[in-house]
């Protein structure tokens, strides 16, 4: 046990738990076994970026006090684990992604105890806690970074990093011209103590976000250690930032023209299985199945799902399927191929519509082009948010009804729309400042949470708190939770309404999925033998297939038939 926790490691977790009435009138939850060696092969995961989730202290910056009172929400939701964006210490120069240390709470957000009593809170819930690891680099306020700096050229603390020298005259040649993930250059210059230009060293993001080298064991151990550090506080998983870009070519070749697989000098080395097989085994060595999902972009699936063999990552996001427009085809060919990747690996597949760093969905699918790319965000992107709405509603029950587990990004129950009219003297995100503003970054889908239908930050905060980091929409006051939850027709109940179903249903848990013949434009499958979805796709409402019951509906029908942009759910059979 632990000295400050309370979570002995080498207990079970706590036992079942049901979940009473919600105030909604809504039926019974039963929240799942949290002793379930597979608990995350089906979860239900809601990420919170915290700054945005919930303001306790009244400073306009969210923080754990306002998650631990809004765990009773989270609850009712139906989710089965949180995963927090960082909350480490950190300047914020990448909204956390940027560690200065990986074993303190920023004050911002709270403290350690804290954080140790909102797992232990959550968990009483029957609802798991999954943190954020940022491997790839620290924050350039990390003491490691400010050890390096403040050492010589060729010293054991410039090792844990990559310094260069700078090629050409004077070394003031980049060492690599490699483009940084932000847009612009990965090679920042430092200054030696007498003023003159120094080494340079790499950052495949901000230069406030040096690279660590991945060859040096110091490295390799003490993100072992941080992983221990947390497990031994009870988080149940590790969701691993830019997992697939921590290894480096060490001769540091230009990028070359169309690098073969394992050839890219900065994306998917092959090194990269050896340190995944060793966290792996370090989540084994603790009870109650700690897990590692990988934030992993590769356009090759079967490279994608080499990190999810048994000894490596139990997860990854699955961001083809949020590559995909609104297309019936398209859908379909993102589901098929990424169930057909994960099956040999025998891993879950996830099904994530949004997160932190991505267009909403009710945004995304009101668009002309409803597929999302990092390369395609542009000011003034015409949306039409009651078709999007629509569709993400139809979106939410085709992801939820796939086997595998879902990642629920915040505000998306709540149909929250990307905020695209920030003021400019408000954004944050390097994204936007690095492409010189063309990019309008991340922040729109940033925005503090609206929780109720009050004035002046919308609940995000108590009352009398400072104003929210950013702005909120006048309009969003018919967003909040408070408005939603008593109004049965919106995003909130039907998610709440599509969660509770999942678990109840236990064809979605373990059913085989088949694809019925719907036609071009309407994605039909069964799970099992007595479930069946339905997604309409195409241009008119369409006849249900044959029924006992119908369980769900993202809209009402129209004489009997499922509209278009809407889903379905059917039982079959008694
Ligand atoms: C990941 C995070 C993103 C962050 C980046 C650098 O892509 O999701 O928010 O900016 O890594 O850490």
């Amino acid at each position: 046990m632990h000295a400050n926790t309370g979570v002995d490691r080498n207990e079970p977790y706590v036992e079942s738990l049901r979940i009473e009435d919600a105030p909604t009138g809504h039926a019974t939850q039963v929240a799942p076994s949290t002793t379930d060696p597979d608990w995350w092969r089906t979860a239900v995961v809601y990420q919170i970026y915290i700054r945005s989730f919930a303001d306790g202290n009244g400073d306009g910056t969210g923080d754990l006090a306002g998650v631990r009172s809004r765990l009773a929400y989270l609850k009712e939701l139906g989710v089965d684990a949180i995963w927090f964006t960082p909350w480490y210490r950190s300047p914020l120069a990448d909204g956390g992604y940027d560690v200065a240390d990986y074993r303190a709470i920023d004050p911002a957000f709270g403290d350690l105890g804290e954080a140790e009593a909102l797992i232990s809170e959550a968990l009483a819930l029957g609802i798991r806690t999954i943190i954020d690891v940022v491997p790839n680099h620290v924050s350039d306020q990390h003491e490691w970074f400010a050890a390096a700096l403040a050492s010589a050229p060729g010293s054991p603390e410039r090792e844990r990093f990559w310094f260069r020298d700078g090629v050409g005259p004077g070394g003031d040649g980049m060492p690599t011209h490699w483009v940084s993930e932000f847009t612009g250059d990965t090679w920042t210059r430092t200054t030696n103590p007498d003023g003159t230009p120094g080494q340079w060293y790499l950052h495949l993001f901000t230069p406030q976000q040096p690279d660590l080298n991945w060859n040096h064991p110091d490295v390799r151990r003490e993100f072992e250690d941080v992983l221990r550090f947390w497990f031994d506080r009870g988080v149940a998983g590790v969701r691993i930032d830019s997992a697939v870009l921590l290894v480096k070519d060490p001769a540091l070749p230009e990028l070359p023209e169309n690098p073969a697989p394992g050839e890219h000098p900065t994306v998917d080395r092959d090194e990269l299985h050896d340190i995944y097989r060793g966290w792996r085994a370090v989540a084994d060595g603790y009870p109650g199945a700690r897990t590692l999902v990988g934030e992993i972009w590769l356009p090759d699936i079967d490279r994608f799902a080499k990190y999810l063999r048994p000894d490596e990552l139990h997860m990854a996001f699955n961001f083809d399927f949020m590559g995909r427009p609104w297309d019936a085809a398209q859908l379909r060919d993102s589901i098929d191929t990424t169930l057909a990747a994960h099956a040999p690996v025998d891993a879950p597949s996830t099904w994530v519509l949004s997160n932190h760093d991505v267009t909403r969905p009710v945004t995304r699918y009101g668009r002309a082009d409803s597929s999302f790319a990092f390369t395609s965000k542009r000011f003034g992107t015409p949306t039409d948010l009651e078709l999007g709405t629509r569709r993400a509603r139809a979106a939410a029950l085709l992801v939820a009804a796939l086997p595998g587990s879902l990642y629920i990004y915040q505000g998306d129950e709540l149909g929250l729309p990307e905020v695209e009219d920030l003021p400019l003297d408000l954004i944050q995100d390097p994204m936007h400042f690095r492409s010189n503003g063309v990019d309008p970054g991340r922040d729109g889908c940033r925005v503090p949470l609206p929780w109720r239908i009050t004035p002046d930050g919308l609940g995000f905060g108590p009352v009398g708190a400072g104003t929210p980091w950013l702005p909120q929409p006048a309009d969003w006051a018919a967003l909040a939770v408070e408005a939603q939850e008593s109004d049965a027709s919106s995003m909130l109940w039907l998610y709440r309404e599509t969660l509770r179903l999942r678990r109840a249903i236990s064809e979605l848990a373990a059913g085989e999925f088949r694809w019925l013949d719907a036609g071009p434009s309407v994605l039909s499958f069964a799970r099992g033998d007595g479930f069946v979805h339905v997604t309409n796709l195409g241009d008119g409402a369409i006849e249900l297939p044959t029924h006992t019951d119908l369980l769900l509906a993202s809209r009402p029908l129209e004489n009997g038939r499922l509209p278009k942009d809407s889903s379905a759910w059917l039982r079959t059979q008694h």
